[in-house]
């Protein structure tokens, strides 16, 4: 079952459901009984209308400047009533953390499942552990899992809002919101900027949502990296536009650079251990063969950026004194991504500004 089928309306819920409507679509199309018995989920960025992400950057520069004037530290209440799962099958400190600490800001109750010792690990299917939750009362669950398709397997009888943080090398929806957030402050406008997505695309889903993102914005983005590590011609078709470029080619073209962590864990996994640039990220020494060093970044222009998702593998994939660098935005993401999360739970629950 998908979890774009319309759904049954909530009966039971304990506290207060998230505002129904179906990703894709406008609340026009829909009669106002459908619209109840539908609630938002977000899997990747195509289940956002651009008038909505922009809505959530405007949410977030809001909430930013009311934590400038010094009222940040109230909560702020839209989510009250609301409780927050959140379930990573893979290892996070930014995107759990900031999730955990939005809803919290927000005046939700947050219910973090340990995975390791729940009873996942008594084979409990995904789908019963997320109907137990929901039983519980839990609202919105936050889920970062290993396998792509972990969301095509769920479907509307989970009982709750889902939230990708991150599904194998396919979406990271909130990441790309609150890379492109960190631009457009940046930048005034993405349109027609050059953004250098680069690394280890192959397995990045930052590098797929964040092209998917970008593009609907006006943004070019030119994807670089060691040549095992790209997309084959086929996926780079469905990347919006994106464009693959050598890296000393697209570096004095770029308004921003993104670099990206080299995969190791998904390369072993996929049985790349012995590939060449492995071995060379292993013996550092893939920093000098395709890393940005400060000698490739003298090469672009004075105002370019540098972001990186995180987390940063120093002196691999960007020469340790870059992250540092006064134009960089690493610490600027990772204080974004907070405001970002906390607007996104806004529009899971209907109540986005
Ligand atoms: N960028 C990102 O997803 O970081 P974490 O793995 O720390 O959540």
């Amino acid at each position: 079952m998908s979890l774009l089928a319309p759904q049954e309306p909530e009966t039971t819920a304990q506290h207060a459901a998230p505002q129904a409507m179906e990703p894709r679509r406008t609340h026009g199309d829909m009669g106002p009984l459908e619209v109840r018995a539908r609630r938002h989920h977000l899997i990747d960025v195509g289940d956002l209308d651009d008038d909505v992400v922009q809505r959530m950057w405007q949410r977030a520069k809001e909430l930013q400047q009311r934590e400038q004037r010094g009222i940040g530290t109230q909560l702020f209440g839209t989510l009250r009533g609301h409780v927050v799962a959140t379930l990573f099958f893979e290892a996070s400190t930014r995107t759990r953390l900031s999730f955990e600490l939005a809803a919290q800001r927000l005046g939700a109750l947050t219910l973090p499942l340990d995975v390791s010792r729940s009873s996942l690990e008594k084979s409990e299917s995904l789908v019963d552990t997320l109907q137990t939750l929901a039983a519980m009362g839990a609202t919105m669950a936050v889920v970062r899992h290993r396998d792509n398709a972990v969301f095509s397997n769920l479907g509307p009888q989970v009982g709750l809002s889902l939230l990708n943080a991150g599904n194998g090398t396919e979406a990271h929806p909130t990441q790309a919101l609150l890379d492109a957030y960190t631009l457009w402050q940046q930048l005034g406008s993405l349109q027609d900027r050059v953004i250098v997505i680069h690394g280890d695309i192959l397995h990045s889903r930052v590098a797929r949502s964040n092209a998917r993102l970008l593009a609907r914005f006006g943004a070019r983005v030119l994807l670089s990296g060691p040549a095992d590590l790209l997309p084959s011609d086929a996926e780079l078709a469905q990347l919006a536009g994106a464009q693959v470029c050598a890296f000393s080619d697209a570096i004095p073209q770029a308004d921003a650079i993104m670099c990206l962590r080299v995969q190791r864990e998904r390369h072993e996994r996929a049985g790349l251990a012995d590939a060449a640039v492995l071995r060379a990220a292993e013996a550092t020494s893939f920093l000098h063969a395709h890393g940005l060093t400060q000698e490739r970044f003298e090469r672009a222009k004075p105002s370019c950026l540098i972001l990186h998702p995180g987390p940063v593998n120093r002196d691999v994939e960007i020469e340790g004194t870059l992250v540092d660098h006064p134009r960089s935005q690493i610490l600027q993401q990772v204080r974004n991504g907070l405001y970002i999360r906390m607007a996104t739970l806004e529009w899971i629950a209907g109540v986005l500004p």
